[in-house]
């Protein structure tokens, strides 16, 4: 189904590291935790994984470590037909998250960034192969790799993804007219100072996007209540789908992928907007993060 699609993610490489516990603890509490294993993630390889899985033909560029992690970490992408020839290997030590999920499967997450802090911005260019007709693009690694990437894809007419994970303040003037850009609640607040827990606050907060990076399409993530759109005239809400949250983790990264890839293969951002809202109901039904990661015939059953 999305067999032309070319995509490039540049982006973070991560080991998690998943403690599963009943109620987080507070400052000087011990708490039991219940389980705990180490799953694959990072913000960039969760959404190379869920474009790869739902089709795209993907390329990831990134840094990781020669380390016992990193090596890991690039098997895996490479089991699912992942070109990993843009990940360089020389990094000081592959990142790390530490993710601590409450009974109710919300997570807190703490990340030691490691190689994922020293990718080569012109590289990173130079890695955005001729044939690439999608950027996929995350703020968890340098600010200056991200508006290389994202202002070489623009002048390049490739459609251009910036998904703004995690939340944190961000130069959003330095790339100017990006296909879509796309925080969820907490980024939102971080760019613009709004919290979008109203139609007043979303609007207003969207049109504080719009008018600093003047993307074509604002899409915020709501969560539970699913995401908005914003074209600059007119915003436009769709539900979230009901199902049994395990774990949010990733969830983010799930629906910007499926928002991408149907955006770019119908050019319709309704229909984009709605296959998101499927591909992170079924991501937030699952533990982890890429292994929560849906195909297409996981999405067409939501
Ligand atoms: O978006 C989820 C991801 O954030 C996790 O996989 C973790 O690695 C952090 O980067």
């Amino acid at each position: 189904m999305y067999k032309n699609i070319h995509a490039a993610v540049v982006g973070s490489i991560n080991m998690d590291l998943i403690l599963n516990m009943k109620k987080v603890p507070e400052i000087g509490e011990n708490v039991l935790g219940t389980s705990y294993g180490y799953a694959n993630g990072g913000k960039g390889a969760n959404q190379a994984s869920a474009l790869a899985q739902l089709g795209a033909k993907v390329k990831m560029i990134g840094k990781v470590a020669d380390d016992a992690n990193g090596n890991k970490l690039l098997e895996n992408l490479k089991s699912k037909g992942i070109d990993i020839s843009g990940v360089a290997t020389d990094g000081s030590q592959t990142g790390l998250a530490a993710i601590i999920l409450d009974g109710d499967g919300r997570n807190r997450i703490i990340v030691y960034e490691g190689a994922n802090a020293e990718i080569d911005p012109q590289q990173t260019v130079k890695s955005i192969e001729g044939k690439t007709n999608l950027l996929l693009v995350q703020f968890e690694t340098a600010e200056d790799v991200v508006v290389n990437a994202v202002n070489h894809a623009i002048k390049n007419n490739i459609t251009t993804v910036i998904d703004c994970g995690p939340a944190k303040s961000f130069c959003l003037e330095k790339m100017q007219g990006a296909t879509i850009l796309s925080p969820n609640e907490s980024e939102t607040k971080a760019l613009t100072g709004i919290y979008p827990d109203s139609n007043d606050n979303i609007l207003a907060a969207a049109k504080v996007l719009k008018e600093r990076s003047k993307a074509k399409y604002i899409v915020l993530k709501l969560g539970e209540r699913g995401c908005a759109l914003y074209d600059g005239e007119v915003l436009k809400t769709f539900s979230s789908y009901k199902t049994n949250v395990v774990d949010t983790t990733a969830a983010g990264d799930c629906f910007t992928a499926a928002l991408a890839l149907e955006y770019i293969n119908s050019g319709d951002i309704e229909k984009a907007c709605d296959f998101g809202n499927k591909a992170g109901a079924f991501a937030v039904s699952r533990m982890g993060a890429e292994n929560s990661m849906p195909t297409i015939k996981d999405i067409l059953k939501i």
